[in-house]
């Protein structure tokens, strides 16, 4: 099929999925690539949207690189159809995809051409498969409520872990109430990667109860990785090679999965249209109730905890990860939690608290952390109402506060201020959590 040709519409809306995660280097890309080619090997009509802002994106990994992406279409330089990348089994492509949330920012008119066109263009097809980028960011988490099913990557590194157990609860913080299906990759076989999914789904059902689904695993696979340096998808192989193998299981149970869910009557140009429309209906602090709230207000301190979360996350992501530049990474944060404890702030720190390995702390560094914690408990709590209201302090939503994990939130404030300063951290620790068993 040409990108260029019109094409019979599909009397029924594409099946929408985001690959998805918390982390980048989980192989997030590999999969949305190698799915996507898999399914269009098999004569559907699949169109895989690039939201990845990575260097390491999709089209790089199939050796094309577009000269013009959506950011073009959106300058009114070129037509949607123009940028639109074909590659083996007819596998379409859009690069660029992330800058569908800048749509918010253009006027109606202009935002409401964009999407219409992408509209009449993901009814072409019978899969639309997006690519996000790893993190918090507000685009990504978009483009997880756009599509029908999350497809969330994770490794059998903790990390993966943790951070994929924020994003679920970041979604569901912020009104996403589907349940999120769970792919292990680079497992070393079935059992690692089932015992991998059940420590999530675990965490997931005590603390934020709900049940994750579980998608299956892909193992950790040198012809994969070596084939991304290649330019040559492991979905190209014949079938009969077992790194091909692995993306026709998955497809397969994905077809299953997404037998099971309720067909939605909207595809993603729809949901961004929603999405622009409450946004110019209320440009202000109100928040309506919509699927995925955005947070319109204090744009500046948003950027600023969003940079926050980046950093955090570059550091976090670094391997072998050094207690140290974990460290350094709090501090950061702890710095800049002056004007923007908000809810992803107080996410992120009960997120690296849960993955510190307070034990391999030197007696200064957790002298330094102890003090640090105690500020962050000012903050949550002041010690003294300032006798004038700050002007620069702005009021932000009520931070979200993980009762469950560390208790009543009075009974922290207490706790991290009464600890004598030579406290271990360990105990500490111990202390939060209200009992002896930390966190899962
Ligand atoms: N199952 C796997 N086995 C071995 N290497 C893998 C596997 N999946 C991904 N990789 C490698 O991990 C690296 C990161 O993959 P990528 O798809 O770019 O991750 P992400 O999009 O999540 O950042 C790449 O070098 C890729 O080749
Ligand atoms: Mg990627």
């Amino acid at each position: 099929m040409n990108a260029r040709e019109p094409v019979k519409h599909n009397p029924n809306q594409p099946r929408t999925i985001a690959i998805t995660g918390g982390k980048g280097g989980v192989g997030k890309t590999s999969v949305a690539l190698n799915l996507a080619l898999t399914l269009a090997r098999r004569d559907s009509r699949v169109l895989l949207l690039d939201g990845d802002t990575d260097l390491a994106n999709v089209s790089i990994m199939v050796g094309l690189y577009p000269r013009k992406t959506l950011a073009n279409v959106m300058a009114g330089e070129c037509r949607l159809e123009d940028i639109i990348l074909e590659t083996d089994y007819g596998l379409h492509i859009v690069p660029g995809a992330s800058g569908v949330q800048e749509c918010m920012d253009m006027g109606p008119t202009e935002s409401l051409r964009i999407l219409r066109a992408l509209y009449n263009l993901e009814n072409r097809y019978d899969y639309v498969i997006t690519d996000t980028a790893a993190g918090l960011q507000a685009a990504g988490l978009h483009m997880i409520a756009a599509t029908e099913l999350a497809c969330m990557v994770v490794t059998p590194d903790p990390a993966s872990l943790t951070d994929a157990f924020s994003l679920i609860k970041v979604l569901r913080r912020r009104g996403y109430n589907r349940i999120p299906s769970i792919l292990v990759n680079m497992a070393q076989g079935a059992s690692q990667a089932r015992s991998v999914f059940q420590r999530l789904d675990a965490a997931a059902q005590r603390h934020l109860g709900i049940s994750l689904h579980y998608m299956g695993g892909i193992w950790r696979d040198e012809t994969l990785r070596q084939s991304v340096l290649n330019q040559k998808p492991v979905a190209l192989l014949p079938v009969s090679d077992p790194s091909c193998r692995q993306f026709h299981t998955l497809a397969d149970m994905l077809d299953v999965r997404l037998s099971q869910l309720p067909r939605r009557k909207a595809g993603i140009a729809a949901y961004w249209h929603k999405v622009s429309k409450r946004e110019s209906a209320n440009p202000p602090k109100a928040l309506s109730k919509p699927e995925l709230q955005t947070e319109s207000e204090a744009p500046a301190l948003k950027e600023r905890c969003l940079n926050a979360v980046g950093e955090i996350e570059a550091v976090f992501s670094q391997a072998p990860v050094d207690p140290l530049l974990r460290y350094e990474a709090f501090t950061r944060l702890f710095a800049l939690l002056g004007s923007t404890l908000d809810s992803d702030a107080i996410e992120i720190i009960q997120t690296g608290l849960g993955s510190f390995q307070w034990e391999n702390l030197s007696p200064e560094r957790k002298h330094h952390l102890a003090i640090h914690l105690r500020e962050l408990a000012d903050q949550i709590s002041p010690v003294r109402e300032p006798a004038t209201p700050e002007p620069a302090q702005p009021v932000l939503r009520e931070p979200f506060y993980d009762r469950i994990s560390f208790g009543e939130q009075d009974r922290l404030v207490r706790v991290l201020k009464e600890q004598p300063a030579d406290i271990s951290l360990d105990q500490l620790l111990r202390s939060l959590s209200g009992n002896d068993q930390g966190r899962s």
